[in-house]
């Protein structure tokens, strides 16, 4: 097989198959740790981070690690990137150097200058408009807890809350690839960009999923299988505590909320989580909440997608099992 340059910018950079095989090798890492090592060497793998993080930091770091390479860890505050290097600039530089970039930013077009200028594969770790990586891990817990990634397909899914912002994208796209019904509720003018919509509506036609984007929580939550949420001030937002407070509340994931999903539904938050604001310590805390398997599959998904992205490259059959 020829190698082929690929990417993870948003979640519809691969198709159903290829989510598919990303989720199967997440499985398998679940199981076994080291089950490839694409980056002996040790290879480098740049982590770049222009926001905070805990989860990704952590796991990109031992991830990269347990798949045989070295994690090369830089902040915002500690590169030339932060003192205005072009972004072209230090994917040139980077590419030399690395095996793959792994970058959380702000803007979309960021990370995709990044990849227009490298020459090694690129993983969006969190920009304002996507968080594909997250999205794998999450539907890597429900293939864990509902019965494997053949499982996925068909399965309704009800993302509350903020539905403009990243989480809510990536579920929409993710969750049309996967052929799932995806549900997504917020308040008026905190929805999802039309594009965005249209693109989702377009792969779930293709998949055999659907989309629903309401103002309606319990329309949304309604014989849902998984039910999501995320802060309603996302970061870069902070400015906005005020205005962002109020018409959040009728989205806040209580006990009474979840009781209209299915009863053995799903309750998974990208963390970190404000209890008392967007999920109440009831529900984060309770018996439906997976958040901290969700949490660790963030390391297992992830590494199977650094695998698969170079197996692409190199054309390796045998790094995409
Ligand atoms: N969920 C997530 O991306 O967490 P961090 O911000 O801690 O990386
Ligand atoms: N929407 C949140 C996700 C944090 C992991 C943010 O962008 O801050």
């Amino acid at each position: 097989m020829a190698g082929t340059l690929r990417h993870m910018l948003r979640d519809d950079d691969v198709n159903h198959e290829e989510q598919k095989q990303i989720l199967e090798l997440g499985m398998k890492f679940r199981e076994d740790r080291h089950y490839h090592m694409p980056f002996a060497g040790p290879q480098g793998v740049a982590v770049l981070f222009d926001k905070p993080s805990t989860r990704t930091r952590s796991s990109f770091s031992v991830g990269v690690a347990e798949l045989g390479g070295y994690p090369l860890v830089i902040d915002k505050s500690s590169s030339q990137l932060g003192r205005g290097e072009p972004v072209e600039d230090t994917a040139r530089v980077l590419t030399r150097m690395t095996s793959a970039i792994v970058w959380r930013t702000f803007g979309q077009d960021r990370v995709e200058t990044m990849a227009k200028y490298a020459t090694v594969p690129v993983v969006n770790a969190l920009t304002d408009d996507f968080h594909p990586c997250q999205v794998l891990a999450d539907f890597l817990t429900i293939a864990q807890h509902k019965g494997g990634v053949d499982a996925l397909e068909g399965m309704t899914i009800a993302y509350l809350g903020d539905a403009a912002n990243n989480m809510a994208n990536s579920y929409l796209l993710a969750g049309a690839i996967a052929g799932m019904h995806v549900r997504v509720a917020g308040p008026n003018g905190f929805l999802p960009r039309q594009d965005i919509v249209e693109d989702a509506e377009r792969l779930a036609a293709d998949n055999g999923g659907s989309i629903l984007v309401t103002t309606d929580a319990k329309e949304a939550v309604r014989d849902a299988d998984c039910v999501f949420t995320d802060t309603w001030v996302s970061m870069g937002e902070e400015g906005e505590y005020a205005i962002r407070s109020k018409p959040f509340w009728p989205y806040q994931v209580n006990e009474e909320l979840m009781s209209l999903a299915k009863p053995d539904a799903l309750f998974q938050h990208c963390l970190p989580a404000y209890r008392g604001k967007e999920v109440t310590a009831a529900v984060i805390d309770g018996p439906q909440s997976v958040v901290w398997d969700e949490a660790e599959n963030r390391l297992h998904a992830q590494k199977a997608l650094l695998t698969w992205l170079i197996g692409q490259q190199r054309g390796e059959q045998s790094l995409l099992v």
